[in-house]
């Protein structure tokens, strides 16, 4: 078990393997209502369904489920819609909460929406996919995209509770488990040498099943991002920066691809790699670390060259980012658990960088 300490909205993540059907005790013991409305996807659902209402009624909590889509797409304006009505129409004026059961698109959408419904209602996550359980179930960023951006309105919102159950990962297929790999990877490279060497060790045969390996990654990263959080609960010390490592470039590379292409955790893959080059270049880091971190990341399946996209169409987004002006800011690292946000990084280096990475 984790704590997130941040006084009245501290919460705690639990970590462990066949926890789902816990899940009615655990919401019954906050006492955060008599009903819950279920956010999920129709797979979730099907497998899961029985547990988690099952566990729920042994507490006296009503359910209903509201079925997602899967994709980007869903955080949208239009799925925020039809959740809310169809909050409103379940909500019979008994306390109600929402249970985000899926993946980092699912959690964002509902706390959004738990955040806003009648100015904020609890909200628990139940973060399916690797990349939600080491990171976008935890630290309360919530948002939907516009057609200008991705999470372009949302609302700091910390849910009241993480429950992440290892078993759920099973049946997760190879590029996303691959694709949460990448994130946790990215908590090793920026502040755990250890958590690193295990997934060092391990690249090459960890998969979706290994219940045990991943519940002591997952516990690593879950730990790593709460102490973050509470350094800077919304972003404003510049203490979460660092959870930024290989996101600027990814997420430029995935803008690039019009999102569909890469999976966020593959963008970031080469965006950490992008990163890791560019601190070579400014005679930070050493070849050795360099060689150690590429050679996970293709270890674990992730790609290592960019490809399917143009380096023009990687500057456009990158140029449009808040802080650019011929240079940037960006997360670079100068060797494994020791990053350093680094101010005035020239484009042209970028460019020349993501320019080689190119396939
Ligand atoms: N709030 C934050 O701090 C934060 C941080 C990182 C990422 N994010 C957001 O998270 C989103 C990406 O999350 P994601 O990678 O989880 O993608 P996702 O939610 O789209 O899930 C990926 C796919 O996995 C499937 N899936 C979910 N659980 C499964 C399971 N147990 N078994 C089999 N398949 C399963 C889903 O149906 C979906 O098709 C992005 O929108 C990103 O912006 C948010
Ligand atoms: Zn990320």
């Amino acid at each position: 078990m984790v704590c997130v300490n941040l006084k009245e909205r501290s919460y705690q993540i639990i970590v462990g393997k066949n926890i789902l059907s816990s899940l009615g005790r655990r919401c019954g013991a906050l006492k955060l209502g008599s009903d819950v409305f279920c956010v999920t996807n129709a797979f979730i659902r099907s497998r899961y369904g029985k547990i988690i209402d099952d566990s729920l009624a042994r507490q006296g909590i009503g359910c209903r489920f509201f079925i997602v889509p899967d994709g980007e797409r869903s955080k949208s304006f239009a799925q925020c819609k039809r959740l809310l009505g169809a909050l409103a129409g379940f909500d019979s004026g008994r306390r109600v909460f929402i249970a985000a059961v899926g993946g980092g698109v699912i959690g964002d959408l509902a706390g959004f929406c738990a955040a806003v419904y009648k100015r904020g209602i609890p909200c628990v996550q139940v973060p399916t996919t690797l990349l939600a359980q080491v990171d976008s179930a935890i630290g309360g960023k919530t948002a939907i995209d516009l057609p200008e951006g991705k999470n372009l309105v949302g609302a700091f919102y910390q849910p009241r509770l993480v429950v992440s159950d290892i078993s759920l990962l099973a049946t997760l297929d190879r590029r996303q488990f691959a694709s949460g790999m990448a994130e946790a990877l990215k908590y090793g490279i920026i502040s755990d040498p250890r958590l690193f060497s295990l997934i060092e060790d391990k690249a090459g045969f960890l998969g979706p099943d290994d219940a045990g390996t991943l519940r002591v990654i997952v516990e690593a990263c879950s730990r790593i991002k709460a102490k973050i959080v509470e350094r800077d609960e919304r972003d404003e010390n510049g203490a979460r920066m660092i959870l930024n490592f290989g996101h600027t470039i990814g997420h430029a590379v995935e803008a690039a691809q019009g999102y569909g292409g890469y999976t966020h955790g593959e963008a970031i893959a080469l965006g950490m790699l992008c990163a890791c080059d560019i601190s070579r270049k400014l005679r930070m880091l050493d070849e050795k670390s360099a060689c150690r971190i590429e050679r996970v990341i293709t270890g674990l399946g992730l790609p290592s060259k960019i490809s399917g996209v143009n380096p023009a169409a990687i500057a456009g987004p990158y140029s449009r980012d808040k802080k650019f002006k011929g240079q940037s800011r960006l997360v670079l690292l100068a060797g494994i658990g020791i990053p350093r946000i680094v101010e005035g990084v020239p484009f042209a280096l970028v460019k020349e960088v993501v320019r080689k990475r190119i396939a």
